[in-house]
């Protein structure tokens, strides 16, 4: 089998970028996240903790099995799950709130993807990298909440 390709280095997302994440998704329970790229889980597991129903899309298989045993070890398992998958290949369309800390590169094709698949009223929560035409809604600390219209 071929290895994953992969967009992004693992860079883990620091606490302090990952609470403003969660404080901007303004959780009222049960939406349901994606992580793209969700690396050990993190995200994951701090949006499942706060009430989402949370899912990490990991195109590496050791670190989507990292991932999902730290979901189990924070005993996450019933509102927390990672796929390993390409990102690209997954249908984000049911989902209300999509985080990411991805990279220059693929923010112009994730920005169509997007457009393309999520409903209105859905929120992107990007760490660190802006998309090219979307304007931000909010933006703290070099996080940026964009709102699907
Ligand atoms: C910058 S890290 C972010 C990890 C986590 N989201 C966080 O914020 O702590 C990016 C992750 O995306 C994964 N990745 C890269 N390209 C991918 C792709 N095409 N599909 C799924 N995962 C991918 C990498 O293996 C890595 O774990």
């Amino acid at each position: 089998m071929e290895p994953a390709k992969l967009d992004i280095p693992f860079v883990p997302s620091t606490a302090e970028k990952i609470r403003i994440m969660v404080k901007m998704a303004n959780l009222q329970g049960g939406e349901r996240m994606a992580d793209l790229g969700s690396g050990d889980g993190r995200v994951v597991i701090a949006f499942a903790k706060a009430g989402a129903i949370a899912q990490g899309f990991e195109a590496d298989p050791s670190r989507a099995m990292l991932g999902q045993k730290n979901i189990i070890v924070q005993g996450m398992e019933d509102v927390a799950r990672i796929s390993e998958k390409n990102f690209w290949k997954a249908d984000l369309s049911e989902f209300n709130i999509i985080t990411l800390f991805g990279i220059t590169s693929m923010m112009k094709q994730m920005e169509k993807k997007l457009k393309k698949e999520l409903k209105t009223g859905a929120k992107v929560i990007s760490n660190t990298f802006i998309f090219p035409e979307w304007e931000p809604v909010q933006v703290e600390n070099n996080v940026y909440l964009y709102v699907k219209n």
